[in-house]
C-alpha cells in the first residue's frame, strides 16, 4: 500500500486484494507496532480510494536530505578487506550503531529478513571460525559476525534465491556501515559442504529456518597492516550496454 501511494500517479482505486488479506491478518496480529503500521496503511488506502489525500504518515513527501558524503570516491575506494587486526576491542556500542545503519538496506517488500550474531570471546571466535575455510593465517579476529536470514519470510519456488540476495545486501551494507564508523572488516565465505553446514548449524545454534549467508571478521586494522592489491575490472568491461563508459575502474 505504501509503495502504491509513492508512485507519481497512484491508481484509484487499487489494493483490493491486499486489503482483503490485511483484513484477514489484522485480527490475528499480536505485535502492537506491526498492527499499528498495518492499521495506518489500511486507513491510508481506504482514504485514497474514497477520494481523500495521500496520508503523509504512510507515504511522506521525500525531503532533499544532505547525503553526508563529502567525497564519494574517497569513501568507496578506501574500503579494503583487512586480514591483520590490532588488539583494540570492538565495543557493543559501535556494533549496535553499525547494525542500526545496516538495517537501512533495501529488502524485498521491506521484509527485513536479516539476523546477525556477534562473537567476541576469543574461544567463541575460534570455534565459529573452525567452520570456515578462508581464515587461515589471520592472527587475531577481534569480532566475528555471522549473517543469516529468515527463510520463513520467503514463499514459493520463485523466491528461492531471495534469501541469498537479501542476506548479501545486508552483509554489504553492514560492511559499508563499519567502514563509515572507522572499523575494518573481511567477508568470509561459507561455501562449505552440507555436512559441514550441519555441524556449523548445531555448533552455533543456527535454527533450521535460517539461511546461512556468510561470516565477517571485524576490527581495527593493525598499524602498518597491509592490504591485498585488488585491481578492478574497467567500467567498460562491466557495463554491457546503455551508456558510454570510460576505461578505468574505481580506485584504479
Ligand atoms: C562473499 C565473500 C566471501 C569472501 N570470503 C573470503 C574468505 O573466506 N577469505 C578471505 O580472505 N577473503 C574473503 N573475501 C574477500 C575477497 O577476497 C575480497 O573482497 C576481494 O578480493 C576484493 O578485495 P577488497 O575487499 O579488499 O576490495 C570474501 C568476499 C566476499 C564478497
Amino acid at each position: 500500500m505504501e509503495k502504491g501511494l509513492a508512485l507519481r500517479e497512484p491508481k484509484k482505486p487499487f489494493g483490493a486484494n491486499v486489503l482483503d488479506r490485511l483484513d484477514m491478518l489484522l485480527p490475528v496480529a499480536d505485535e502492537a507496532e506491526y498492527r499499528s503500521h498495518a492499521t495506518s496503511a489500511r486507513e491510508a488506502l481506504v482514504t485514497w480510494n474514497s477520494g481523500g489525500p495521500i496520508a503523509e504518515e504512510v507515504s511522506p513527501l521525500a525531503t532533499a536530505a544532505d547525503r553526508g558524503i563529502a567525497d564519494a570516491d574517497q569513501f568507496f575506494s578506501s574500503r579494503h578487506s583487512v586480514r591483520d587486526y590490532s588488539d583494540r576491542e570492538v565495543g557493543d556500542d559501535i556494533l549496535v550503531r553499525a547494525v542500526r545503519l545496516a538495517i537501512n538496506a533495501p529488502s524485498v517488500c521491506n521484509r527485513q529478513s536479516w539476523f546477525v550474531r556477534f562473537y567476541r570471546d576469543p574461544e567463541d571466535v575460534r570455534h565459529a571460525l573452525s567452520f570456515q575455510n578462508g581464515n587461515a593465517g589471520i592472527a587475531h579476529v577481534p569480532a566475528l559476525a555471522l549473517v543469516t536470514v529468515d527463510a520463513r519470510l520467503f514463499t514459493g519456488s520463485s523466491e528461492r534465491n531471495q534469501g541469498f540476495i537479501e542476506g548479501g545486501l545486508f552483509a554489504m551494507t553492514l560492511s559499508w556501515a563499519l567502514h563509515a564508523l572507522g572499523l575494518d572488516s573481511l567477508m568470509l565465505n561459507l561455501s562449505i559442504s552440507s555436512q559441514r553446514m550441519k555441524r556449523l548449524r548445531s555448533g552455533l545454534g543456527v535454527a533450521d529456518h535460517e539461511i546461512v549467508i556468510m561470516m565477517m571478521a571485524i576490527g581495527y586494522g593493525r598499524e602498518g597492516h597491509r592490504i591485498a592489491r585488488s585491481p578492478r575490472r574497467p567500467v567498460s568491461e562491466v557495463v554491457l550496454d546503455g551508456i558510454q563508459s570510460e576505461g578505468s575502474g574505481v580506485g584504479s
